[in-house]
């Protein structure tokens, strides 16, 4: 760099200065060429200073030119300034960066396994498909419900005996209205119902899986978080048998050929008449073993024509229209496909247990 102070070569000078600048490959190097640059000694001083012995009319033209080229010089200083310090703060973080993926896999010394989905989700997927296959859509209802969704509309009143079947928590949420989480999913039947009344989209074919809550003590069978699948059928002309058919074909279907099912007289207040559904004993395929109390049979759920009161409390007219409705359990059904004797084993997460599923 000269540090020439005749301004005859003042355009090629200061392309040198801006020139070293953009060469400067570091914040340290661009700090050690600032004295070059604009420091005492850097031509701009030089030519500063020759302003002086100028005359008066150069001396304006020239400081016009100089002023230029100092605005050119402290521009492209704080450019260059500024993509050097980007460029470190990009070093620096490559350098800090912490790959976990790389710690996680060398500390457990073995390659990482993918997951795969539980049980309970497989097999509610699988029920779905069967129903599927029978021309149901599957639709979902919410877990927390007002009384009226749980109880009253699906024909239990309050402090009726048939409350005892279902052991409630409830939910303090301040309001007015008593509020449960759902003790069964028979629930989703109302929204059903109302849904397609106040969209007019009658007929109903839909199955409603889902979780549900009970205040029971959890053992070999029961859950206090378990799941159930609804069926509801409102059409015309549908008769028990139309039931019986369903229950009958999602059982060979799901369970085998050689399981079937068979009916027995029941009560449930939003079915009218009610029946229990069983299939055949998986572990003893029928033959009478533990498990089954030596019946051959394993209750699996509950069914039955939609009792005429459910219509009236969502205004579907019980001349036109008839429906059927069933309800079982979930995990019930993993349990008898997969021969499991403790149901706790679901929700224990053993991966033992799990990894059998995958
Ligand atoms: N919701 C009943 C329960 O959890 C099961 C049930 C019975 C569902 C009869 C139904 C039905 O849809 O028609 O005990």
């Amino acid at each position: 760099m000269t540090t020439s102070s005749s301004f005859d070569d003042l355009a090629e000078r200061s392309r040198e200065l801006l020139a070293l600048i953009e060469s400067a490959g570091s914040l340290d190097e661009l700090r050690q060429s600032e004295p070059v640059l604009i420091g005492k000694r850097s031509p701009l001083a030089a030519w500063q200073k020759s302003l002086g012995s100028l005359d008066a009319a150069q001396r304006a033209e020239a400081g016009a030119r100089l002023q230029d080229v100092r605005r050119q010089v402290q521009t492209a200083l704080a450019h260059r300034r500024e993509v050097l310090e980007r460029r470190a703060r990009d070093e620096r973080a490559a350098q800090d960066r912490l790959d976990l993926g790389d710690v996680v896999v060398r500390s457990v010394s073995a390659p990482l396994r993918a997951g795969h989905p539980g049980l309970v989700a497989t097999t509610q997927r699988e029920l779905e498909d069967v129903f599927v296959a029978m021309g149901f859509t599957v639709v979902e209802g919410p877990e927390v419900e007002t009384d009226w969704y749980n109880f009253e509309a699906l024909n239990i009143p309050p402090a009726h005996p048939a409350r005892g079947m279902w052991d409630t928590f409830y939910v303090d949420l301040g309001e007015p209205e008593t509020v449960v989480l759902r003790t069964h999913t028979s629930p989703t039947q109302v929204h059903l119902m109302e849904a397609a009344v106040a969209e007019g989209t009658l007929p109903i074919h839909a199955v409603a899986p889902g979780r549900c809550f009970r205040r029971d003590t959890p053992d070999a069978r029961h859950l206090a978080v378990f799941h159930q699948i609804e069926g509801l059928v409102v059409d015309r002309d549908v008769t028990f048998a139309d039931m019986a058919g369903v229950i009958e074909t999602f059982t060979r279907a799901y369970f085998g050929p050689d399981i079937t099912s068979r009916l027995r007289p029941a009560y449930f207040p939003f079915t009218e008449p009610s029946a229990e559904f069983e299939i055949t004993c998986t572990i003893c395929r029928g033959a009478g073993c533990r498990t089954c109390s030596s019946t051959g049979w394993i209750e699996l759920g509950g069914c039955g024509m939609v009792d005429p009161a459910v219509f009236e409390a969502v205004g579907i007219d019980v001349e036109h229209w008839q429906g059927f409705a069933f309800g079982f359990g979930i995990d019930r059904c993993a349990q008898m496909r997969f021969g499991i004797a403790d149901m706790r084993a679901l929700v224990e997460n053993d991966v033992r247990f799990v990894g059998q599923f995958s």
